[in-house]
């Protein structure tokens, strides 16, 4: 097989009804700063507002984007819910480094009187806390203004070369198996 060398997945971009009020929603409830924010047309050939926002020292990892033209409605993009529509994307994640930020970051939400759609919940099959899925994280999903849904996670478990998973403690889990190396 071809060597293809991305190294990781970095900036997720996501359409928003109201920059204003998506600018607000992520610094206050996820920490982000704000690095730039464009207005449409303000580059030739890009029709719509392009916001872009920080976690940490790079550019951005955010990008909110709004389409001045386009009219749009107030529904919540409850995406497990939705029966007829499109396919659209289900949520994306913020990692925390260890349990005790994750249980931070928790407390932070649950503070800021946001819609917890999912969890608390240990994603794991073999913890007797789990919820018989799959990662080995502990996950809580959390609605942005819009309804997109947002991850917030500790503890994924990682891959060893053997495929052997290694849980968020860095224990090998004997026995558990990998779809490709
Ligand atoms: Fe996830």
């Amino acid at each position: 097989m071809v060597n293809i060398p991305l190294k990781r997945m970095q900036h997720f971009a996501v359409e928003v009804s109201d920059t204003d009020r998506s600018i607000e929603f992520y610094r206050r409830v996820l920490g982000f700063k704000l690095t730039e924010r464009h207005d449409a047309y303000e580059v030739k050939g890009i029709p719509v507002e392009l916001t872009f926002m920080r976690l940490g020292d790079v550019h951005h990892e955010l990008v909110l984007m709004h389409n001045p033209a386009k009219k749009y409605t107030d529904k919540l993009a409850r995406s497990e819910e939705e029966i007829e529509g499109p396919p659209s994307f289900h949520h994306f994640a913020f990692e925390c480094d260890s349990r005790e930020d994750w249980l931070t970051v928790l407390a932070h939400v649950k503070g800021e009187n946001v819609e917890i759609v999912r969890g608390p919940v240990l994603h794991s099959a073999t913890d007797p806390r789990g919820d018989g899925s799959w990662g080995e994280n502990e996950a809580v999903y959390i609605l942005d203004p819009d309804g997109h849904r947002i991850e917030l996670f500790c503890n994924l478990a990682t891959i060893d070369p053997d495929g052997t998973h290694r849980n968020g403690e860095g224990v090998r889990m004997e026995g558990t198996t990998t779809a490709e190396l």
